[in-house]
Order: structure tokens, then C-alpha cells, then sequence
């Protein structure tokens, strides 16, 4: 790295639908003061849409250059030191894994199938999940899925039986220790 770049302090965060990642983002944010992007809510703000709608008007290949472009113009910003929380099936391109790791402290919140189950059935917000056989989409997403958070993250919290206090606190104490060592 040159010795003029800024090393980013951007905690993004990742993992499956259900895993947390919007809780936990609002808890950063409370706790650092940093601004909280929703990528999800981000596209939705851009194009007036629900996410439901995009997918189910335009399909999801349609949605998914729409996260790549806001991975971009969030890569591309000027503020360094903000939190970052993701849709579960924005490591899926390649394009976007890497693009995650320039964007700051990759943390990957693991969870178990059942919790997504649980979480995931008391909408129907998730287009994706919207099935009768919803709990054999989660397991091959899952599946699917799993090696692509491994490959993204810097950083894996297993989630089970911890609340979202301690999980933000969990990534506060690696991110200063990865932000103290990156410099
Ligand atoms: C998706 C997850 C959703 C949203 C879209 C697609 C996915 O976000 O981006 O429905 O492919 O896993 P959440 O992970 O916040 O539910």
C-alpha cells in the first residue's frame, strides 16, 4: 500500500439472511457514532423499489448489478470509518468478494440453519425464501454460500448463543486490533 493511502475503517458486515447483520450494524452505529449504509435499504432508497418488487419486476440479475454498483460507489466514497451491513447473497460474484475486502474489516456473522428458519418465516420480505420447501432453500443456499463468506471475511463470529451487544462487541475489539496492525 502506498504511503498516501487511507486505510479504510469501514466494518462490513456479512452472512446469511437471518444472521443479524442489520441489528448488529444499528448497534456499531449506536456505539462508534459511524453512518450505517443498508445496502439493501440503500437500493431501495436509489430506486424507489422494494426489494420484493425488483426482484419479482425486473428478476434478481437485475437486483444483483444493482448491489454490485452500490459496492462500487461505497468503495469509491470518501468517508472511511462507516458501517456497512450487506444482503446475504452479495458474496454470490466474484467481483463483489473482492470488492467487500477493499471496502474494510470483512466480518462474517455465521449462523445456524434453524436460526435462519426460525427468523426468516416470520416475513415474507425475502423473495428468495418465499417457497413452499423454504427450509430445503435455505440448506442449499447455505451450502452454496458458506465457502464464499469464508473466502470474504476477515473475521467469524459464531452467533449461537451470543446476543447482538456481544457480538458488536466482539467486532470492536478485532477491528481495533486489525485497524491498529493495517496502518
Ligand atoms: C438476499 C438477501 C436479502 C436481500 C435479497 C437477497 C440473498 O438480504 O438482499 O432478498 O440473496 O440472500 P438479507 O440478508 O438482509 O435478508
Amino acid at each position: 500500500m502506498s504511503q498516501t493511502a487511507v486505510t479504510p475503517k469501514n466494518i462490513v458486515l456479512i452472512g446469511f439472511m437471518g444472521s443479524g447483520k442489520s441489528t448488529v450494524g444499528r448497534e456499531l452505529h449506536q456505539r462508534l457514532g459511524y453512518p450505517l449504509i443498508d445496502t439493501d435499504r440503500s437500493i431501495e432508497e436509489s430506486t424507489g423499489k422494494k426489494i420484493t418488487e425488483i426482484f419479482k419486476e425486473e428478476g434478481e440479475a437485475v437486483f444483483r448489478d444493482l448491489e454490485t454498483s452500490k459496492l462500487v460507489e461505497i468503495e469509491k466514497q470518501a468517508d472511511k470509518r462507516q458501517i456497512v451491513s450487506t444482503g446475504g447473497g452479495v458474496v454470490i460474484r466474484p467481483e463483489n468478494r473482492s470488492l467487500l475486502r477493499k471496502i474494510g474489516y470483512v466480518v462474517w456473522l455465521q449462523v445456524p440453519e434453524d436460526v435462519v428458519y426460525e427468523r426468516t418465516s416470520r416475513n415474507q420480505e425475502r423473495p428468495l425464501l418465499n417457497h413452499m420447501d423454504a427450509r430445503e432453500r435455505i440448506s442449499k443456499l447455505l451450502a452454496e454460500r458458506e465457502p464464499w463468506y469464508r473466502e470474504t471475511a476477515h473475521l467469524k463470529i459464531d452467533t449461537a448463543g451470543l446476543d447482538f451487544k456481544e457480538i458488536a462487541t466482539g467486532i470492536l475489539e478485532s477491528a481495533r486490533y486489525h485497524f491498529t496492525h493495517s496502518e
